[in-house]
């Protein structure tokens, strides 16, 4: 992918304009900061905990980009100038592969951002841009996962119609819990 892809969400009536794009360098900062929260280090699967794991952290996505097997987006809420755009999540498209009809979508919001449809909206821009990008390429069908007592993830996959499919047993230590697979399809 030659140009970085840029993909905006309109407003919604309680929340500002959305922009994802590729993560940099120079949002280290604001991820060390959100990864500080508890529940973003209960659920997510990497931890953050200072810049040097943020550093590391970004180069991975822009590593992913750069292989075209994982697609990381930073999200952010646009602010009137001359405040800069704010750091609220993150949603990724990972394991694509060539011929492979499936993909495996992930999301966080940061805690102050939550509750304002921000992981749904974010996630819709990044499906439908999965499916426009990827579908010529043998892309079928995106797959969710999340812990069963993961509720607010079960809710994020109902909204945006990742349809429940089955239970996945759990596979400690990684996860202690059994887990939902919800999978939206192309044609959806
Ligand atoms: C899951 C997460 C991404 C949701 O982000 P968000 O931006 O708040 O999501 P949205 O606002 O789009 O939707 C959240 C929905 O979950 C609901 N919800 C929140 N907490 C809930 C709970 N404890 N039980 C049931 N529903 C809950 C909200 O009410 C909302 O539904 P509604 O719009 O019908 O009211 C966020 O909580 C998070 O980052 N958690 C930690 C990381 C994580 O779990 N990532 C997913 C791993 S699979």
């Amino acid at each position: 992918m030659s140009a970085p892809v840029v993909l905006q969400v309109a407003a919604s009536p309680v929340s500002p304009a959305l922009v994802l794009r590729p993560w940099r360098m120079a949002d280290v900062a604001a991820l060390v900061e959100v990864s500080r929260a508890p529940a973003l280090r209960q659920w997510a699967s990497s931890v953050v905990a200072n810049d040097a794991d943020g550093t590391r952290w970004v180069q991975a996505q822009q590593q992913g980009w750069a292989a075209g097997c994982r697609f990381g987006f930073a999200v952010l809420e646009a602010q009137p100038a001359p405040v800069r755009e704010q750091l609220v999540g993150s949603v990724v498209l990972k394991e694509v592969t060539s011929g492979k009809p499936a993909a495996e979508v992930g999301y966080w919001t940061a805690a102050h951002a939550r509750g304002r449809g921000v992981a749904s909206r974010a996630l819709e821009a990044l499906t439908c841009w999965a499916f426009d990008t990827f579908e010529a390429d043998g892309l079928e069908r995106l797959e969710l996962l999340h812990q069963v007592d993961n509720l607010a993830s079960c809710r994020v996959a109902q909204k945006s119609r990742y349809d429940f499919d089955t239970i996945l047993p759990a596979a400690p230590p990684s996860f202690p819990h059994d887990g939902h697979l919800h999978i939206r399809r192309t044609s959806t």
